[in-house]
This record gives C-alpha cells, structure tokens and sequence, in this order.
C-alpha cells in the first residue's frame, strides 16, 4: 500500500467541473451507481457502487479507500452525508462531512431553522402548516427540497394553505425575504477550523443551480459563513444561503454541507494554491492547512453552461468533441 494521498468523489453525478478540478491536482475515485453519469469520466478511475441504502454501500467505498489509498471521502450530494457522517463518527471511512446530528439538521429546513435559531444565528421567521404566521407574503417550501423543487411564494393564508395541501410532502412556511440572495462558499479542516469563505452574489439561478454570479469581498458575509460553518462543526465544503432583507437583514436560508452549485466561482476567485480542492488533497494528505479567511480575489464573475462526451458502444469516452479545440479561442 501507497502513500494515503488521493480523493474519492461520491454521487458525481454532472458535476464534471467538480471532478476534473480535483483530477487536475491528484488522484480521484468517483464513485456512482449510474453508469451513464457523466462526471465519472473526468476521475482518475471510476466504480459503479452499490445504492445507498445498500448495507454495502459504506464498505464498497471503505474498500475503494483501501485499494487506491485514498486519504478524504467527499460527497458531491445531499443523499449519502449522512451516512457517510455515521461511517466517519465510526472511524471506518475518512469522509469529510459533519457529524451525524448536524448532516440529519441541515438536511431539514425545518430543523435547520430550529438549530440556527439555537445557536443565535439568523433564519428568517419559519414555521410549520397550521401555526400562525406573523406576516405575509411567504414563500411554502419542502422540508427535504433540493433543486428548487416544490417552492411557491403564498401572498395570504388562503394562497398559504393551498400550497401547503398542494405541495406532496412535508412543507414549512418561511417569511419571503425581500432583497438579494447571496452564497458563501465555505471550506473547513477535520477539527471543523473555518480555512475559508468566499461570498458570491446569485444573478442567476435554474432549478437550484446557481448559472450567472459575481464573487464579493462582504466582510458581513464572510463572518456570517465563518460563524455558521463553526458553531456547526462542519468539515469540509459546505455552502451557505443567505437573503440581505430590506426590513431584518441577513437570513440564513440553505444550509448545505457540500459543494454548492456554483463551483467554479471559488476556484476562480483562490489564491494560487489555495483552491479548495488543493487544500483538501493536502487535507487528504494528512497536513494541517492554516485558516485564511476572506484571502481571495474578488470581483470574478462566472456564466456556466452544458457540455456533454460521446461514448462508444462499451460507453468508452471518444475523446471526440464538436469543437476542436474544446473551449473559447484563443486570445488575438
Ligand atoms: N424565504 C425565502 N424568501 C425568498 N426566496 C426564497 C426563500 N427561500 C427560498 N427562496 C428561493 O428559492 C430558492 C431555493 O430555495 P432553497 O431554500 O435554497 O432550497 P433548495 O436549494 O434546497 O431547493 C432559493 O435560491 C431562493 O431563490
Ligand atoms: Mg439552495
């Protein structure tokens, strides 16, 4: 066995950005059960494993670990933090994920409101269908949503139980916040130490991906991110939501402890060197990286947009594109 030194990706899914930057930088597993996904073929080597809720699932990965001496687990969705945090708390996987209470929290909005709140941080007014409301308009969201799935703004209590009747599983209903939304792209060490945090504005969002931004230098921001990844103890990624409100200011309205969906817009905005998925090779290297908050450029905007690979009938890469070379021209 090896020097413990590479990265395994779980559920990778289309996020082709996300694994090809860390290609670039070490070894990577990505792990999938669907063999069609495309960002599987930007890893170094790719394994179709069991389903999540396979009784194998953890030690499918625990093995991948084992064979390509893999040194940090990191899940690119929501669906197996959990069990990856049970499998970390049980020493059998190096995953970089919350510990099991916070990754079942942050996967509710209803419970994340609660923990927030506990912890003296700032969530807009939340409550489940059926107790009062202080205010309209509302906005009706699923507990468990992703994606943007399932949320409708409601301006009275009539429109508000409708969509609460409407909406096929469990909602809370939320004060609609009025103002701009932002994202902090956080990343933190083992002991939950906050390395970085880089806010970036939401220009433009489709189906909770965030298409169009601009990285910003908000110092209100940044301690915002800091203090949420901190007083939760999360490790590793982990993007923060947050509306500025005209009337209360900042909200916190998604919590979620992964990369978020606009990846490129902190690795555009490290310094060399720092990228998140350098530190967290170095991370998966066993060294301690130093915290360097609010160390970034800002003012780096993003436009993102599809691409796609062509398989052959064994669902090999062609290496084949319909530009070439793929990318922008090169500069007159
Ligand atoms: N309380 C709110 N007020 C206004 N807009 C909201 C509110 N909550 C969510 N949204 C809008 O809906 C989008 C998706 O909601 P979010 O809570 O981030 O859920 P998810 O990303 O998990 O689907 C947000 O990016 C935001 O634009
Ligand atoms: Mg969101």
């Amino acid at each position: 066995m090896g020097t413990v030194s590479g990265v395994l990706l779980t559920g990778v899914g289309k996020r082709y950005d996300i694994v090809a930057t860390f290609a670039q930088h070490g070894t990577v597993v990505a792990a999938d059960p669907n063999p069609l996904a495309p960002a599987q073929y930007a890893a170094t080597h790719r394994h179709a494993v069991p389903r999540i809720d396979d009784p194998d699932y953890v030690p499918a990965l625990a093995r991948l670990c084992a064979e390509h001496d893999l040194g940090a687990v990191v899940p690119l969705t929501d669906l197996d933090i959990e069990v990856l945090a049970h499998a970390r708390a049980d020493g059998v996987l190096p995953a970089l994920v919350p510990d099991p209470e916070i990754a079942r929290a942050t996967y509710d909005k209803y419970e994340a409101h609660l923990l927030l709140t506990r912890l003296g941080l700032p969530s807009p007014p939340t409550v489940l269908p059926g107790e009062p409301v202080e205010r309209y308009p509302v906005m009706v969201k699923p507990r468990q949503g992703s994606g943007a799935r399932s949320i409708h703004p409601a301006r009275d209590a009539e429109e508000a139980a409708f969509f609460c009747r409407y909406v096929e599983e469990p909602v809370m209903v939320q004060r609609l916040m009025d103002g701009p939304e932002f994202s902090m792209d956080c990343l933190s060490d083992r002991q939950g130490r906050c390395l970085n945090v880089i806010p970036r504005t939401m220009i433009e969002s489709r189906g909770g991906e965030s298409i169009k931004g601009t990285v910003i230098a908000d110092r209100e921001l940044i301690d915002l991110g800091r203090s949420v990844v901190e007083a939760l103890g999360v490790r590793g990624p982990c993007t923060v939501q947050a509306f500025r409100d005209r009337e209360i200011g900042l909200g916190i309205t998604d919590v979620n402890t992964r990369f978020g969906g606009a990846f490129p817009a902190p690795v555009y905005a490290a310094l060399p060197g720092r990228t998140y998925p350098e530190l967290i090779f170095r991370m998966a290297r066993g060294e301690q990286v130093e915290p360097h908050v609010g160390e970034f450029r800002a003012g780096r905007t993003f436009t993102r947009y599809f691409w796609q690979l062509e398989l052959d009938e064994d669902l090999r890469p062609t290496g084949r594109d319909i530009v070439d070379p793929p990318g922008p021209p090169a500069p007159s």
